[in-house]
């Protein structure tokens, strides 16, 4: 059997990581500025975070959501306090698609509505509604395909206020990432997302927060929207959740009501996922990564300001993206193949910073430091 052959992958073969660091089969040692997709929040096999999930693996792995499983209160009542958002609710599910998924089917429950609106450039999944409201439409097969989904120009004001002033009565959610990642870490503007959450309440719509990419701390604060001073009715969580451990979750504001069956999964919420969560959120509350995470991106994105030869730096904490421009255009192979450094990339010409909120200065140093050298050598 062969494996289904969906991604383009550079021939790199991982053995083993270690904070920000991993390591390829010929001990080859690369620093990890990717995170493996923004999914590494607390550092790779950091130490706390294997034991919890050993301790776990010796005393129950899973079990379905049919009896009582004390540990996903613990986990709600942890995520609670770290988030700020004691008052909401805690369902939890597997990826961020998963996520987004159910935080779309709960709004058009709840409000018995089927218009969604989203955003020119935003991602938020591979599901049936999570791909039919990310704007590309390559991965949207013919199935997923609905006229339930209208796409607005991200950050235009005027654009959603025309919308609710022809449709609100129809909209039962708008969904935005805080900072756009797949689309090339784009940040939400602070007035754009309080519009969003005065004309949700001015017409009973659901504001989805999608923090798959953006939240868990990675932009210095817990959710990326939170920049705006602002609540949303329903928070979308995967990627750093777990540092690798696959779990992803949904919170949801206090008056949105559950009923039995409205929602389900089997994976969704088992032990040993909930153990390595926990695990994530220890840490971060611990060594403070989130206050960690603004002053080193801060820190970060100040560097590479002052480096020439790249454009646009942008971002907010350690989510953070630049323009590469056409004259030194293999930046991020030439870094990953000749100076062992993993970057993101976002097309077209975007290279994406998403490293851990435990990288050190003293990493950071080594990135800009390399990167200045790469663009100095591609530039002779
Ligand atoms: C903002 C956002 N939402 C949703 C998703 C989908 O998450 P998953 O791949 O875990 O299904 C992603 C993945 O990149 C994402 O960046």
């Amino acid at each position: 059997m062969t494996l289904f052959d969906v991604y383009p992958l550079n021939n790199i073969t991982i053995l083993k990581a270690q904070g920000s660091y991993v390591w390829d089969e010929h001990n080859t040692q690369y620093l990890d500025m990717y995170g493996g997709h923004a999914v590494i929040s607390i550092g790779h096999t950091q130490p706390h975070w294997v034991q919890r999930i050993e301790d776990q693996l010796h005393k129950i792995a899973f079990y379905s959501n049919s009896i009582q499983i004390p540990i996903q209160q613990e986990l709600a009542t942890k995520l609670g306090n770290v988030s700020g958002k004691t008052d909401y609710q805690l369902f939890l599910v597997n990826s961020g698609a998963e996520a987004n998924e159910n935080a779309l089917k709960l709004a058009s429950f709840y409000t018995g509505r089927k218009k969604i609106i989203a955003f020119s450039k935003g991602f938020h999944g591979r599901t049936s509604l999570a791909v039919a409201a990310t704007d590309n439409p390559s991965i949207i097969a013919p199935v997923n395909e609905t006229s339930n989904v209208d796409f607005l120009p991200f950050n235009d004001a005027d654009a959603l206020q025309e919308y609710f002033n022809q449709h609100g009565n129809d909209v039962a959610a708008v969904i935005i990432e805080g900072i756009q990642g797949v689309g090339g870490i784009n940040v939400a503007h602070d007035t754009f997302l309080q519009l969003i959450r005065s004309l949700c309440n001015q017409y009973g719509a659901v504001y989805i927060a999608d923090s798959v990419q953006c939240g868990y701390g990675r932009s210095g604060k817990f959710f990326a929207h939170d920049y705006a001073g602002v609540s949303a009715d329903i928070y979308t969580m995967a990627k750093g959740m777990g540092n690798g451990f696959p779990i992803g979750g949904i919170l949801i504001a206090p008056h949105i009501k559950p009923k039995y069956g409205m929602l389900g999964t089997t994976f969704g919420g088992n032990h040993l996922a909930c153990a390595a969560a926990l695990a994530v959120l220890e840490v971060i509350e611990q060594d403070q990564l989130i206050e960690a995470a603004l002053q080193n991106g801060n820190y970060l994105i100040s560097r590479l300001q002052a480096t020439t030869g790249i454009a646009n730096v942008r971002g907010r904490g350690l989510m953070i993206g630049f323009d590469v421009p056409d004259d030194i255009k293999d930046l991020r192979k030439t870094l990953l193949q000749q100076y062992h450094i993993f970057t993101g990339e976002a097309k077209p010409n975007t290279i994406r910073l998403l490293p851990s909120l435990a990288v050190s200065k003293a990493q950071i140093d080594v990135f800009v430091d390399t990167l200045q050298k790469a663009i100095a050598a591609l530039k002779l």
